[in-house]
C-alpha cells in the first residue's frame, strides 16, 4: 500500500528509499512516514466533501502525531488542525500553522492554555463543560476579546467499533449531555454572551470505527435538538463538527471503508435531516487523526536476542517496544510486520515479538508468521503512524526514536533521536 513495496535488492522500500539505508543512516528503532500516503489520505477526505458540494473543514487531529514537520504537512494539504493542549497548540503555532484554522479541544483546559489560544486568535474553542464557560467568559471580558466557540455535546452513542450502544445518559468525561438538558442549558448560557460567537456544535463518538451507522445516529440526535433549539433559543448552527474516529486496517481482522464513503453517508444523512426540519445547512467539519497518518507510519526495529520456550513459542526481541508503541500493551492492539531485509522470504514459523522493557507485558506482536529470523535482521512493523510517537515515553529511560519522512526517494529527518543527555536534561542533582 502507499509507496511501500519491495525493491530490486529484495528489501522493503518506503517512499522510494531502501529501508536498510534508512536504518543504517538514522539508526533503529525508527519511525518512517510515507508522506505521499498522508497526502493521499488528506486529499481523499477533502475531495469527498468537494464531490458532495458542501462547505467543510477537514481538521487533522494532531494528537495522533504532532510534530512541527507534520503540522507543516497538514498546512500544505490545506487541512485545519485540532489541538488538545497547550503543547499541541505551541507546536502548531511554532510550525507557522494559520491560527484561524486551529480548533482547541480538551475537557480541562487551563486558564493559561485558553489565554494562549486567545492571544493567537485561533479559529475556535470547543467548550467542553460549565467550568470552561465561566473561565472563558472571565478571560474574554478581562481582555475584551471575542472568540468563536463550538459546544461539545455527548449524543449518548458509544461506538464500539462494530456495535453501537445507545445509552440514555452517556457516562463520559467529555461534553454536555444532549439528552438530559445539559447541552441546552449550556447553549442558553453562551448565546447571550457578547464575547462569544457561537458557531455550532461538536461531537466525537469514538475511535477506530468501521461503519457509518454511529455517525448517522449522532447526526440525527443532534439535528433533532437543533430543530428544538431553533424554536426555543433562536439558535441555528453554522457548523456541525462530527469528530474523528474513522477506522484503518491494522491487520486482516480490520475492514475499514474508504474515507469518501463515510463522508458521503454523513452528508446525505445531514442534508436529509436538515431539509426535513427546514434548517440551514451547516458547514460540516470532521477531525480525522488515525485515518490520516496511521497507515503511513512504519517502525523499523533491529532484532536482537531470542528465546525458545520449547513446544510453546519463540520470542524474538527488538530494540524498542512499549516505549515507542504502547498500544499493544495498553489496548491489546494488533499489528502486522515483515522482515525488511527479506520481506518476500518464505514464512517458516510463528514468532512473538518482544520489546526490551523490563515488563512481561511489553510484547509488540503475538504469534507473527515470519521467515527464519534472528540477530541483526530488520523488522518493519506496519501502521504505527498514529498514536505511536505521540504516546511514546521514556520508560526504563529508553530514548525516544527518531522520525523520518520519506517521499520521492528522499529521506528527511523530522525529529531527532533522543540522546542520554536529553533524558537527564531536566534532572537536578540532590545537592
Ligand atoms: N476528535 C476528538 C475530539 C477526539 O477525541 C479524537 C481522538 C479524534 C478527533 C481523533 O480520532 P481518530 O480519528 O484518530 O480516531 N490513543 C488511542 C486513540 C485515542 C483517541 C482519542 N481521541 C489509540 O491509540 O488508539
Amino acid at each position: 500500500y502507499g509507496t511501500t513495496g519491495v525493491n530490486n535488492n529484495g528489501h522493503l522500500e518506503i517512499g522510494g528509499v531502501d529501508s536498510l539505508e534508512l536504518a543504517k543512516n538514522f539508526g533503529t528503532p525508527l519511525y518512517v512516514y510515507d508522506v505521499a500516503l498522508i497526502r493521499e489520505r488528506a486529499r481523499g477526505f477533502k475531495q469527498a466533501f468537494e464531490e458532495q458540494q458542501v462547505r467543510a473543514q477537514v481538521a487533522y487531529a494532531s494528537k495522533a502525531f504532532s510534530t512541527v514537520a507534520m503540522v507543516q504537512l497538514a498546512e500544505e494539504e490545506g487541512l485545519s488542525l485540532d489541538v488538545v493542549s497547550g503543547g499541541e497548540l505551541y507546536t502548531a503555532i511554532t510550525a507557522g500553522f494559520p491560527a484561524e484554522r486551529i480548533h482547541f479541544h480538551g475537557n480541562n483546559k487551563s486558564r493559561e492554555e485558553l489565554e494562549m489560544a486567545l492571544e493567537h486568535q485561533i479559529g475556535c474553542i470547543v467548550i467542553d463543560n460549565f467550568h470552561e464557560i465561566e473561565l472563558l467568559k472571565d478571560i474574554c471580558s478581562e481582555k475584551s476579546t471575542k472568540v468563536n466557540i463550538l459546544l461539545r455535546v455527548t449524543p449518548g452513542i458509544e461506538a464500539h467499533t462494530h456495535d453501537y450502544i445507545l445509552t440514555g445518559q452517556e457516562d463520559s468525561k467529555f461534553g454536555f449531555d444532549l439528552q438530559n438538558g445539559q447541552a441546552e442549558e449550556a447553549l442558553a448560557e453562551v448565546l447571550p454572551y457578547d464575547y462569544f460567537n457561537v458557531l455550532g456544535l461538536h461531537c466525537h463518538i469514538g475511535s477506530q470505527i468501521f461503519e457509518t451507522t454511529g455517525f448517522l445516529l449522532a447526526a440525527r440526535k443532534i439535528v433533532e435538538k437543533m430543530t428544538e433549539w431553533k424554536q426555543k433559543l433562536a439558535f441555528e448552527a453554522e457548523v456541525l463538527n462530527l469528530g474523528g474516529g474513522f477506522g484503518i486496517r491494522y491487520t486482516n481482522e480490520d475492514e475499514p471503508i474508504p474515507p469518501a464513503q463515510y463522508v458521503s453517508a454523513i452528508i446525505k444523512e445531514v442534508k436529509l435531516l436538515i431539509d426535513q426540519n427546514s434548517l440551514q445547512m451547516p458547514e460540516i467539519w470532521i477531525e480525522p487523526g488515525r485515518s490520516l497518518v496511521g497507515d503511513a507510519g512504519i517502525t523499523l526495529y533491529k532484532i536482537g536476542s531470542s528465546k525458545d520456550v520449547p513446544e510453546v513459542r519463540k520470542y524474538l526481541a527488538v530494540d524498542g517496544g512499549m516505549s515507542d508503541n504502547i498500544r499493544p500493551a495498553l489496548y491489546q492492539a494488533k499489528y502486522e510486520a515483515v522482515l525488511a531485509n527479506k520481506p518476500l522470504a518464505q514464512t517458516s514459523d510463528t514468532v512473538s515479538i518482544a520489546g526490551k522493557c523490563c515488563e512481561s507485558g511489553d510484547m509488540l506482536i503475538w504469534d507473527l508468521p515470519l521467515p527464519e529470523a534472528g540477530k541483526d535482521d530488520l523488522l518493519a512493523v506496519f501502521c504505527t503512524g498514529a498514536y505511536g510517537y505521540s504516546m511514546a515515553n521514556n520508560y526504563n529511560r529508553i530514548p525516544r526514536p527518531a522520525v523520518v519522512f520519506v517521499e520521492n526517494g528522499n529521506a528527511t529527518l523530522v525529529v531527532k533521536r533522543e540522546s542520554y543527555e536529553d533524558l537527564i536534561k531536566l534532572d537536578l542533582p540532590l545537592k
